[in-house]
């Protein structure tokens, strides 16, 4: 069964980027000239997912309006004869058919995606998480379903869940969920996931494979959410309902180590290591901000003697 529905959870509070998130959604940060949650929808779509489910909370409204059409921004760009960007605003709206529904309460991740429960019904679905922005020549999300569709066909099982991981070594790790895992035999990306924990302590970490935020999970992870006690920082998470969906009810689990490099935007650091990156890459602003880089570092060396 392909994959064509998709989860995005979008009520978290972006503490890590306060002031900035005070009063608007950390997803409707710019990332040059675009929002960073439609990076992610984008991503999605290109993928082959066709409808997205947003779960939303308190002051998101703007996520919302950004996907809907905006009848007097297009009027008006229609009338001064702007076709490019006007063309550009429809876009967005086409991108996919958008549901929402709200988290009453912030109990996390695991909690966010059992909300949308309702709406995906049963059938494998995705989840991508607006922190994470990938860049690759394949989208993050497209090399996952491959994988979920190639396993789901060769081993004839129901599969569980193909979930992303990379690798991340040192204190760092505490950031993550974090999995033990086995090579797959004939496979350098893929791994049999044995095991997971939700941010450990660097000398608790099973291995250096952190999870990043895209996953395809089998619906029988609603089961798992739905028993999944509160666990790190008195949330629902999403870890545990996997280790759950794998240990304890034997749905084979799989990670790929995805091709292409992934920025934590959430952070602040990360968002400028992606403004920069994403900017040098940029067709039209690549080249005057390349120049513009060039002059500053320069100016900024001091002179030798
Ligand atoms: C969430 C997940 C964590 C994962 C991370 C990836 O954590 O709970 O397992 O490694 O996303 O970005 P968060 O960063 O939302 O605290």
């Amino acid at each position: 069964m392909s994959v064509t529905k998709a989860v995005f959870p979008v009520g978290g509070l972006g503490t890590r980027f306060l002031p900035a998130t005070k009063a608007s959604p950390k997803e409707m940060l710019a990332l040059v000239d675009k929002p960073l949650i439609q990076y992610v929808v984008e991503e999605a779509a290109l993928a082959g997912i066709t409808d997205a489910v947003f779960v939303t909370g308190r002051g998101k409204r703007a996520i919302e309006d950004h996907f809907d059409t905006i009848f007097e921004l297009e009027h008006a760009l229609d009338r001064k004869g702007n076709r490019k960007l006007l063309e550009e605003v429809r876009k967005i709206t086409n991108l996919a058919n958008f549901a929402y529904v709200r988290q009453g309460e912030p109990l996390g991740l695991g909690h966010a995606i059992l909300c949308a429960r309702n709406l995906v019904g049963d059938e494998p679905f995705a989840v991508l998480l607006g922190d994470d922005i990938v860049s690759g020549r394949v989208p993050c999300l497209r090399q996952l379903i491959d994988a979920y569709e190639r396993l789901a066909r060769s081993s004839g099982e129901v599969v569980g869940g193909v979930i992303a991981v990379q690798r991340v070594r040192g204190p760092e790790i505490s950031s993550y969920g974090v999995i033990k895992a086995e090579p797959v035999a004939g496979s350098r990306r893929l791994f049999r996931v044995r095991g997971l924990v939700e941010k450990p302590a660097p000398d608790k970490a099973p291995s250096d494979l952190a999870i990043i935020g895209r996953y395809v999970l089998a619906p029988a992870i609603f089961e798992s959410l739905a028993v999944t006690p509160r666990g790190r920082g008195g949330e629902v998470q999403l870890t545990d309902a996997l280790r759950d969906l794998t240990v304890e009810r034997n749905y084979p689990l799989y990670a790929v180590l995805f091709e292409g490099r992934r920025y934590d935007a959430g952070d602040k650091l990360g968002f400028l290591q992606a403004t920069v990156e994403f900017a040098l890459a940029n067709a039209e602003l690549g080249p005057p901000f390349r120049r513009y880089l060039r002059e500053l570092l320069r100016r900024r060396r001091p002179a030798r003697a």
